[in-house]
């Protein structure tokens, strides 16, 4: 793989949870592998082929491994990234922000510090989800008048 395609571990998150269904199952193998040769240490949570599978019991898996601490960050992938998002925001530890470029991702870190990302494997090109996953991975949360608000959505 040449350099220019990895994504160096930079950030404290070096435990990266990936989980998808059958429509986001190719792409995740894809992150998965590009991940690893940027260092990270990958928790692959399935799905591990293509025969068709619900989303929400790769969503909810995703989610508890972020709510436990078995994972420091999540990418979520299915067909349009939105059930499995529905699913892992249905636990009020996990953020997913469903994202379709670069500049969504970045502000989804800064404002919200998403701690999943959720990526719409049938909609999103692999060159876009790859610089996605990579903002993801090292954009920090801003904090300040950011902050109160992203503690308010942990209290649903
Ligand atoms: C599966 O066909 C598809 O519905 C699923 O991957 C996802 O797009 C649902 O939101």
């Amino acid at each position: 793989m040449s350099d220019a395609n990895k994504i160096p571990a930079a950030s404290a998150a070096k435990i990266i949870a990936l989980a998808s269904d059958h429509g986001g199952f190719e792409m995740k193998s894809r992150i998965a592998e590009v991940l690893k040769s940027g260092g990270y240490e990958v928790l692959d949570l399935g799905t591990h082929s293509a025969d068709r599978v619900d989303y929400p019991d790769y969503g909810y898996a995703l989610a508890e491994a972020i709510a436990t601490g078995k994972a420091g960050r999540g990418i979520a992938l299915c067909g349009s990234g939105i059930g499995i998002s529905i699913a892992v925001n249905r636990n009020p530890k996990a953020r997913a922000a469903l994202c379709h470029d670069v500049t969504s991702t970045r502000l989804a870190r800064e404002h919200n510090d998403a701690n999943v990302l959720a990526l719409g494997a049938r909609l999103t090109g692999i060159e876009v989800a790859l610089e996605c996953v990579k903002v993801f991975l090292n954009t920090a949360f801003e904090g300040g008048r950011h902050a109160e608000r992203v503690k308010k959505l942990g209290k649903c």
